[in-house]
């Protein structure tokens, strides 16, 4: 089918480059633009791997269709470290061991700070059911469920 040229933001750059209608966002973005952090699991709606925000709130980019995103603002993990500095929920995910193989992390992350954004002070189960959707096959979740609330309360003293 015709590309079409679609405009859009991500981490905060403008691109335009044309799309075919049927392309997916995570391989636009891991294709097309270089930007592999999103990771391509299972490609079918039921890992949260390939989670990126879409306009803040958080989409499955394996079953987005990238033409939808046109004009709109997507973030991925990439964007998320600013000026050389990692995210206080990046750092959080360290200092707890909640990365293992790492596969999982890219989309976690973005899930929690999609959900750090709307709720600053989430309580353990409230973190659960804001991750509900993306799996790790390594860690248990526990560490990462704990990292989730210390970068909430760090987050909480000032931090970004
Ligand atoms: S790769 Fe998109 S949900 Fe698994
Ligand atoms: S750290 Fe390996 S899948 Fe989560």
């Amino acid at each position: 089918m015709a590309e079409q040229m679609v405009k859009f933001m991500v981490n905060g750059r403008s691109y335009e480059i044309p799309i075919e209608p049927h392309m997916t966002l995570v391989e636009v973005l891991r294709d097309k633009l270089d930007i592999t952090g999103t990771k391509l699991s299972c490609g079918a709606g039921e890992c949260g791997a390939c989670t990126v925000l879409i306009d803040g709130k958080p989409a499955l980019s394996c079953l987005t269709l990238a033409m939808t995103a046109r004009e709109k603002s997507i973030l991925t993990i990439e964007g998320l470290a600013e000026g050389g500095n990692l995210h206080p929920i990046q750092k959080a995910f360290i200092e707890h061991g909640a990365i293992q193989c790492g596969f999982c992390t890219p989309g976690m992350i973005l899930a929690t700070k999609a959900l750090l954004d709307e709720n600053p002070n989430p309580n353990r189960e409230e973190v659960k059911k804001a991750l509900a959707g993306n799996l790790c096959r390594c860690t248990g979740y526990v560490k990462i469920v704990d990292a989730v609330l210390a970068a909430a309360e760090e987050m909480g003293k000032g931090g970004s």
